[in-house]
């Protein structure tokens, strides 16, 4: 049996073609987007961070070194005394990069201008806490660098 007309026209099946290869397309650029506005998952930060200690020996008195933790920016300061302190390096008010200041010797966030002295601490400014801190050892020619996330109360 042969039936006099189609039951789906010409018209209506390049529509529907279009339709859904539009769809597809716009679902393929939106996934991504969607996934990283709504992304909760935190990304697994490394164990450990090594540094040479010859590095850090170059470091001048009084100054800073800017290095990655997995996602995290953090910062290394190298006291005057030639004490080491590593903070993130993201501020704790709304995650700005925080900038060691050695005329002040304070970290200072440009954003809001925010400030913490060099023990990492909020003195001035809208954060509300201090600059979590990273806790080192020294193995051998390395110094390890690891991150307590429960120690910082997960601010990360
Ligand atoms: S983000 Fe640093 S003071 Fe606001």
């Amino acid at each position: 049996m042969k039936l006099k007309e189609s039951l789906l026209s010409r018209r209506w099946f390049l529509t529907g073609l279009i339709g859904g290869a539009i769809t597809a397309l716009t679902a393929y650029i939106a996934n991504p987007m969607v996934r990283f506005l709504f992304h909760k998952k935190k990304l697994p930060l490394p164990k450990a961070v090594k540094i040479a200690i010859a590095d850090i020996d170059k470091m001048a008195a009084n100054s800073a070194s800017y290095f990655r933790y997995g996602y995290m920016p953090a910062i290394l300061l190298k006291t005057e005394e030639g004490d080491l302190r590593i903070f993130s390096a993201k501020c704790t008010h709304l995650d700005c990069n925080v900038q060691y200041k050695p005329d002040t010797k304070k970290f200072f966030c440009a954003c809001h201008e925010g400030y913490f002295n060099d023990l990492g601490e909020n003195i001035q400014g809208p954060p509300p806490k201090p600059l979590p801190e990273f806790d080192m050892t020294i193995e051998g020619e390395q110094l390890v660098v690891s991150f307590d996330e429960k120690k910082n109360n997960n601010h990360v």
